[in-house]
């Protein structure tokens, strides 16, 4: 790789979670230039960086992919349509039109001559008969073939992975394809609807607190199992891969499964509080277990996600404590634990 001085980069989805913490990284590493884009107004970015050049492109668009490409070498594609349970099995249309981005962020990479492409995909992509116990078998990457991804969201990735690995093959573009296990941290989704079950937990349990309720809810029985990686990982995995040999689609998630009770237990411990848990059996829960086998990564970078989820979501709780209290104040606690409930009980039906 070259210097980072004399590194040029776009960060598509730079005002989403996982790309505003890469586009912070990759400043503080010295790129010469990081480009963010984000159909977002730049009042709903999770971060806004005054290093970078920022701009607000719909990249569905192919005009727009050849704007937010000109004048870089690397492209991180981390835009999508996209959230946890609750958005991805009620709006499948909207997560597979997301293939226009990556489809022409590619062609648009291709014709302006980048040199390396990075996509986001998701363990979402695996067979879902593999996951179908909550005591799971960790998956390989092999797992995703023969093809039964997530409805919706999971096939846009798998057939985007396939995408990017034809564009290597035919074009020469160095194309590198990480599939991300459940990411969870700072400056990330918590609330309307978007939000994954770690943000949501410490949401759920933090309004409880301040609303003094003594119960929260959980979609399913509490007994599904996940592993959760935090964003410093995340960040760490994709440059690792980004700028690595390894061409193949490669998990990059922690494997410290752990069933929703066990992630709820932490966050209780964290808040000092423990809370009656109402199960919902008819919200959305996804696949009943999935882990990430690290086998491959630790075989081809000697590395693999290793922050504690203790550690992760100590640090998670905070910031969405500090968010609810700043964004809210003290008038909040009833009138956020009601609006909470009304979107479960929308998703639900
Ligand atoms: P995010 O929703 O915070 O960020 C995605 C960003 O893409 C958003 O800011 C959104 O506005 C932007 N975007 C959507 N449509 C766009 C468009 N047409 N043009 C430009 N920007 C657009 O999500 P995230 O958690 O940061 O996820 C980043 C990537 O990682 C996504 O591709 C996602 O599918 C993938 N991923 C995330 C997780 C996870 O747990 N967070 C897991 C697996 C895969
Ligand atoms: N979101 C959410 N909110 N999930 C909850 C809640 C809640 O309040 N309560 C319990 N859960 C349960 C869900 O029912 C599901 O069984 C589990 O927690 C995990 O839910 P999510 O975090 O929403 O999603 P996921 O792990 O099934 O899938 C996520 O990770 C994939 C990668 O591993 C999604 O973000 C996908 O988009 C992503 O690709």
């Amino acid at each position: 790789m070259k210097a980072a001085s004399k590194r040029t980069a776009l960060v598509a989805g730079g005002g989403g979670f996982i790309g505003g913490h890469l586009a912070k990284t990759l400043l503080e590493r010295g790129f010469s230039k990081v480009r963010c884009v984000d159909v977002k107004p730049f009042d709903q970015w999770y971060q806004f960086h005054d290093g970078a050049e920022n701009r607000v492109l719909d990249l569905r668009d192919i005009d727009a992919c050849r704007q937010a490409v000109d004048g870089v070498d690397e492209v991180f594609n981390l835009a999508a349509d996209m959230g946890g349970m609750g958005f991805i099995e009620n709006n499948k249309a909207l997560c597979m039109i997301s293939v226009l981005i990556n489809t022409h962020l590619l062609m648009a990479a291709e014709e302006s001559g980048c040199e390396r492409y990075f996509y986001a995909s998701s363990a979402c992509v695996y067979n879902g008969d593999k996951q179908q116990e909550a005591d799971v078998t960790a998956l390989k990457e092999a797992d995703a073939y023969p093809a039964l991804a997530e409805d919706g969201y999971g096939w846009e990735k798998l057939f985007s992975e396939r995408m990017c690995r034809h564009f290597r093959e035919d074009y020469g573009i160095e194309t590198r394809v990480a599939r991300f296990h459940n990411v969870y941290g700072p400056n990330g989704t918590f609330d309307g609807g978007r939000e994954k079950a770690p943000a949501a937990m410490c949401r759920k349990v933090i309004e409880a607190q301040l609303a003094g309720t003594g119960e929260m809810d959980i979609w399913g029985d509490g007994e599904q199992t996940r592993s959760f990686m935090y964003i410093d990982d995340c960040v760490e995995g994709i440059l690792k891969i980004h700028e690595g040999k390894f061409t193949d689609p490669i998990n990059l998630g922690s494997s410290e499964l752990v069933s929703i009770n066990q992630l709820v237990d932490i966050v209780e411990d964290i808040a000092g509080i423990q809370l009656d848990r109402k199960y919902d059996l008819s919200a959305p829960k996804g696949v009943r277990g999935r882990n990430s086998d690290n086998s491959l990564i630790l075989r081809e970078f000697g590395w693999e996600p290793n922050t504690s989820l203790r550690e992760g979501m100590a640090k998670t709780y905070a910031w969405i404590y500090d968010e609810i209290v700043s964004r809210y104040g003290a008038a909040l606690p009833k009138a956020r634990a009601a609006t909470a409930a009304a979107q479960v009980e929308g998703s639900a039906a």
